[in-house]
């Protein structure tokens, strides 16, 4: 973790993606102007906190898939959010107690939080850097990344609930494919992003008023992110509640109602000649 305090950095004056997310989970670390943005939120897409626990349960079943039947035992999980349990690295390392994770969030108030994040078992690693996911060489780049993670080994790299935050053009693509340049044969991909494709047009369009920070983006405009010839979805972007249904907790729900995709892919690279 960076030395440099951020916590003071905190403005509790304006919703915060993860302080609004929190408060939709039902936690306690949010201010008025994020309890009051998720409310306005609510008023127009009454099942918002069932979408973002279908979310975080899509995360869940996608690092125990990765770490049980994947064979994954680091990952880097970036816009990792404020600390709710279970965080990826007690499923990761119920599974693999070695295990290494690293975590990346923009936001002061998640740093503040951090050690939460860092209280793995001492056969792995846990860590957490303050970056933005904007800025991908920065993060693999970071010392504290390279301390915990060994980029010639598989990983799965965590992008749930984020890459809505990125607009256009900001070039999310470039990101991402920065991002996965930097990973090995056999690495996992993860990732969900909020869509409004099944909800009639103008709730649609009251929410994207409403909401002022995501930049939702269809299914297929999320599969376009991640086609890459090196990339294999191990099965087609669907909604983060039809994910391994088995596992689930509750009856699936409609998608209109969650309105998040869910997106799992392997990295496969032809072996490079002798
Ligand atoms: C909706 S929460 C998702 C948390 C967690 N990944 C999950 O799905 O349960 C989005 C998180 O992404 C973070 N975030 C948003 N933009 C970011 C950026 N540019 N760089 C890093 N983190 C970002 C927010 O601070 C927030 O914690």
């Amino acid at each position: 973790m960076s030395s440099e305090n951020t916590s003071s950095r905190v403005d509790p004056s304006v919703a915060h993606p993860a302080r609004r997310y929190d408060y939709w989970l039902g936690g306690t670390d949010n201010f008025a102007a994020d309890r009051e943005s998720g409310d306005a939120v609510e008023a127009r897409f009454p099942t918002i906190r069932l979408g973002v626990r279908e979310n975080r349960w899509f995360l869940c079943r996608a690092v125990d898939f990765a770490a049980r039947q994947a064979g994954i035992r680091q990952f880097l999980d970036i816009g990792t959010g404020i600390p709710t349990s279970p965080n990826t690295h007690q499923i990761a390392q119920e599974a693999e107690p070695a295990a290494r994770i690293v975590y990346i969030d923009n936001d002061p108030l998640v740093r503040a939080q951090a050690q939460a994040l860092m209280t793995g078992t001492p056969q792995g690693a846990t860590t957490y850097i303050e970056a933005d996911l904007r800025e991908p060489r920065k993060i693999l780049e970071h010392q504290d990344l390279r301390t915990v993670l060994d980029l010639s080994k598989p990983l799965a790299l965590m992008l749930v609930a984020v890459l809505h935050f990125i607009r256009d053009d900001e070039d999310p693509r470039a990101v991402i494919d920065t991002l996965i340049d930097a990973l090995p044969d056999g690495s996992l991909v993860i990732a969900s992003h909020a869509t409004l494709e099944h909800l009639p047009p103008e709730q649609a369009e009251a929410l994207v008023k409403a909401d002022g920070r995501a930049h939702p983006r269809s299914g297929a405009e999320l599969a376009a992110l991640f086609a890459r010839p090196d990339l294999e979805m191990v099965e087609p972007v669907k909604s983060v509640s039809r994910w391994w249904p088995e596992a689930a907790a509750e009856p699936r729900p409609a998608d209109a109602d969650v309105a998040c995709n869910g997106l799992v892919a392997r990295i496969v690279r032809a072996a490079q000649p002798s």
